[in-house]
């Protein structure tokens, strides 16, 4: 859905200052404080140019016309002028300068009558839009380590990942999902020999990948005492390396252990992918593409190795290759990005991990551009920052790492706690308690700025109120809440709501602040797609929910006029159809009841 008002003023604002509407476009700010208007265009600070144009028709030249507008016009001065044009209309109810700024106050019936409509006719789409048809963003996310446990630092790749995966899917790109999962690698070879040192097949039992990452602790400890392991591990890497059977089947069972165990985080959290093309795909594809490296002169030797030289640009040198031939990390992630584009043609690469690797990314896109890779811009790593606990520790027997199973284990156990009581169906239950324990650690997640470090407290997580027997705060389980107190209110409204009501009814300011906030949803996922910001929609829905809740509060929904709650209860219905559409792109699930 276009934004009717915005293109209106941008317009208007293009003829009175002599810009173009992309130009004009381009200065469009939300105010800081609601209050002062619903668009911010800084366009006096462009409109230099813009009386040169005005003073073309007298005839100046456009040094005179720089001088005397420089001479006797500030920003405030044109924001005053320019504002004086406005004249209240369909869309605009007035116009005003506040500092060097030209704010925009939208016509408040107009708002409500276009929301309301828009999110009645459009339903579970409103909000999606075809701006990305034709055009493929590819996304790289989880991606977690084989034979490792899949730690809480992966789930937030896999949250946001998925998270951006449906932003851009609803704004009609083709998306494809990769999980580049670390199946490739020396440690495979110590893995195997402690393995098969002093593994036991038998005691696997249900949780083998933290068997595997005992063995593999062990494993470490054994060969600061016996150097010789090394040598064992390295040869074993070799063979595998060189296609031999025996090795392969170990390495092969390895893996599909690991990816029993990741399946059913992914299935708990409803991610799944549409490759799987971790860094072993790779294996057969790597030496074409240093062959390349090396034609373009890229790459030199040092000490046995084979590097980029980077420090022209500041950064250390990118390995290709170690001394004995083995291929790396940043190896495999040339290659990978390069076999993409051909497969994919991509029009955005988007690499969802921690900010820790900021130096690999940097390093490996620089190589690209240096191969002449035109592409290499269109690569973004997505960096996000650390998950901190707090408070109760996790359970130590796994040693440091927290093991994400574990804590969404966790929520949904409090969650069925809370729910216990509830009278309704066990099954029913189970599905509640799941959903919202599941969507407590996701929102917790996805409520930051993703580069900002997450603290990780279940005192915020779930924030259940005992006492009032209700939840609260900025979590994913108030924003279900708040989606069900809707479902509730429309349940025997069904037959009233047809689209239609008397918009002039709604007279109340919440009113046209809710219908506001409904109309720039659109927006907002634009711009989580644009920035690679989740959080802008889960923030978004805290306002929301929070607007909603003090309408609640304020105002009688269902009165004893029949047309004015014809309307309110199109306005909840439009606020539901909002509050599920955004969760849903979260990965939320909105209930029914709760
Ligand atoms: N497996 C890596 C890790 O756990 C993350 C891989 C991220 N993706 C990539 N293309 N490098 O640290």
């Amino acid at each position: 859905m276009q934004d009717v008002f915005r293109q209106h003023f941008v317009k208007k604002l293009a003829g009175f200052s002599g810009k173009s509407e992309e130009e004009i476009n381009r200065t469009i700010s939300r105010p800081p404080d609601a209050a002062m208007g619903e668009y911010a265009s800084s366009a006096p600070f462009l409109t230099l140019t813009a009386i040169s144009n005005q003073n073309k028709d007298k005839l100046l030249g456009l040094s005179e016309a720089y001088e005397s507008a420089s001479a006797q016009k500030n920003p405030k001065q044109i924001a005053e002028e320019l504002s004086s044009k406005f004249q209240q209309d369909e869309f605009i109810s007035s116009v005003e300068a506040v500092g060097g700024y030209v704010n925009a106050r939208i016509n408040r019936h107009k708002v409500i009558e276009i929301s309301l409509q828009a999110a009645f006719a459009e339903k579970e789409k409103y909000g999606s839009s075809s701006t990305g048809n034709g055009k493929t963003v590819v996304l790289d996310f989880s991606s977690p380590n084989i034979a490792k446990p899949f730690g809480i630092g992966h789930l937030r790749s896999t949250v946001i990942g998925a998270a951006l995966k449906r932003i851009y899917d609803s704004l009609g790109y083709k998306t494809v999902g990769i999980n580049f999962l670390g199946d490739w690698g020396t440690q495979f070879g110590k893995l195997a020999v402690a393995f098969q040192k002093w593994g036991d097949e038998a005691k696997m039992g249900d949780g083998p990948v933290e068997y595997l990452n005992e063995l593999y602790v062990k494993y470490h400890e054994e060969s600061e005492k016996n150097p010789a392991l090394e040598q064992e591990a390295r040869a074993w890497f070799l063979r595998l390396e060189q296609g031999n059977k025996e090795e392969r089947r170990l390495w092969e069972h390895f893996k599909e252990l690991s990816l029993k165990e990741f399946s059913r985080i992914y299935d708990l959290l409803g991610v799944s992918f549409d490759s799987y093309a971790g860094e072993s795909f790779f294996n057969d594809k790597m030496g074409p593409v240093i062959d390349e490296l090396a034609r373009l002169g890229l790459t030199k030797e040092s000490q046995g190795a084979l590097i980029v030289d980077l420090e022209p640009y500041g950064m250390t040198p990118c390995l290709l290759k170690k001394a004995d031939g083995a291929t790396l990390y940043a190896t495999r992630d040339i290659t990978a990005a390069m076999w993409r584009y051909n497969e994919y043609g991509f029009d955005k690469l988007v690499y969802v991990v921690g900010s820790d690797q900021k130096l690999h990314f940097r390093q490996f896109f620089k190589v690209l551009e240096l191969a002449g890779k035109n592409w290499a811009k269109n690569c973004y790593h997505v960096n996000f920052g650390l998950i901190r606990f707090k408070g109760e520790k996790m359970s130590t027997r796994r040693g440091k790492i927290v093991m994400l199973e574990d804590v969404l284990d966790r929520a949904i156990e409090l969650t069925r706690e809370i729910v216990k009581d509830r009278e309704m169906s066990a099954d029913k239950k189970e599905v509640i308690a799941k959903a919202v324990g599941i969507g407590a650690v996701i929102f917790n997640d996805l409520k930051n700025k993703r580069a900002k470090d997450v603290d990780f407290d279940w005192q915020t997580v779930l924030n259940y109120d005992s006492e009032t027997k209700s939840f609260k705060g900025e979590t994913g389980p108030y924003l279900q809440y708040t989606h069900t107190r809707l479902s509730s209110l429309l349940r025997n409204y069904d037959a009233v709501i047809d689209g239609k009501a008397d918009f002039g009814l709604l007279k109340e300011d919440l009113e046209f602040q809710i219908s506001r906030e409904l109309y720039r949803f659109p927006q907002v996922i634009e711009d989580a797609a644009e920035q690679f910001e989740p959080s802008l929609i889960s923030n978004y829905l805290i306002d929301l929910a929070s607007k909603f809740s003090r309408y609640w509060h304020d105002v009688r929904i269902i009165g004893s006029d029949n047309e004015l709650t014809k309307a309110r209860i199109l306005l909840a219905f439009a606020a539901k159809t909002v509050m599920a559409n955004g969760l849903n792109l979260l990965g939320i699930a909105p209930l029914e009841e709760m």
